[in-house]
């Protein structure tokens, strides 16, 4: 069944309220986040389809790219209309090859604030995740978060957030600064971040599943099952839309950030806002794996 499409209805990301459909723009860079894209003219036409389909939350980075992204977002859609929401995430640093890098440093993260603020195009940045590292706990995070705070005292943060935290990450994170939203890998065959998911719903602050359709890989169980499929052909709907739809059942706090860099993958994204799942469905969803883990860890 679908209903009129209000992608979703809203919740807030930090000072806003967004859609709880939008858009990652991760996958608008060259093959492995990396370099231009093939086709530069259709990521230009993907982000203005976007916001054409009232998504209001793009996720970016400096990283994706480097720097490709960002620059492609200033390019499609700057001047901004005045409900875009502009997520970014700094904390990492990409090398020649392409690795991703832990630069957690309070003066690299500084830094990285002011580049996405030039390269963006903009006065202050809406929201910015920090993005931690499991292999690098080295600087304290009340130091990471200190200069985040400090560059929001001066106007140039809205909101903070953190990226692939734990729970206890996470609970740490909330005595040193106000966290508006939460961006951690959960999807409807990963559920390893659940408890984190249920913290911020009873807090009331977003939580932006990153890889909410499983991501580039070939395989992912996120947008292929049987499941998935048996659901799909019920709704005549596709596999990825059901695994977006029960993402925004699972709770009113989850912010859908699906990438892709097709315009027909965009507009099967942006109508799971108005399809409506049946409560067994939900409930057979939900016992596909079980909260902290994943089919992976299952075994699958
Ligand atoms: N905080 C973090 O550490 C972190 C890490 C990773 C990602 N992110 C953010 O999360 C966002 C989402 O992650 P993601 O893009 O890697 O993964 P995703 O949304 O789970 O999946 C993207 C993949 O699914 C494909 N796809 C998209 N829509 C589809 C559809 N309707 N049917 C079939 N295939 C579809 C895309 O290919 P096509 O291009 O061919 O559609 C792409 O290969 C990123 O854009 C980024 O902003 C954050």
């Amino acid at each position: 069944m679908t209903t009129a499409n209000s992608l979703g209805g809203v919740f807030p990301l930090g000072e806003r309220r967004v859609h709880r459909v939008g858009f990652g723009a991760m996958q608008l860079a060259g093959p492995g986040v990396f370099g231009p894209p093939a086709d530069r003219e259709r990521s230009i036409q993907v982000l203005r389809r976007a916001v054409e389909l009232g998504i209001d939350h793009i996720d970016t980075s400096d990283f994706y790219g480097p720097w490709v992204v960002n620059e492609l977002i200033a390019e499609a859609l700057h001047p901004y209309g005045d409900d875009l929401v502009l997520a970014t995430k700094i904390g990492a640093y990409r090398d020649q090859r392409g690795n991703w890098l832990p630069s957690q440093h309070p003066d690299a993260l500084r830094s990285a604030v002011h580049d996405n603020l030039r390269r963006l195009k903009v006065e202050a940045l809406d929201l910015v995740n920090l993005r931690l590292h499991e292999a690098d706990t080295s600087i304290p995070l009340a130091d990471q978060l200190g200069a985040l705070t400090d560059l929001r005292q001066q106007g140039l943060v809205r909101g903070i957030g953190l990226s692939n935290v734990t729970l206890e990450q996470f609970e740490e994170g909330r005595q040193h600064a106000e966290i508006a939203s939460v961006q951690n890998l959960y999807n409807v065959v990963d559920r390893t971040s659940a408890d984190l998911l249920d913290r911020t719903a009873e807090l009331g602050v977003s939580f932006v599943p990153f890889f909410p359709l499983g991501s580039g890989f070939a395989d992912s169980y996120a947008r292929e099952h049987d499941l998935l499929a048996k659901i799909a052909e019920k709704h005549q709907a596709t596999q990825a839309q059901i695994s977006l739809a029960w993402l925004l059942r699972r709770s009113p706090n989850v912010l859908l950030i699906p990438g892709t860099s097709s315009l027909t993958h965009l507009d099967e994204n942006t109508a799971s806002g108005a399809l409506v799942l049946g409560d067994q469905e939900i409930a057979e969803l939900d016992a596909l794996v079980a909260d902290g883990e994943s089919l992976e860890s299952a075994g699958h």
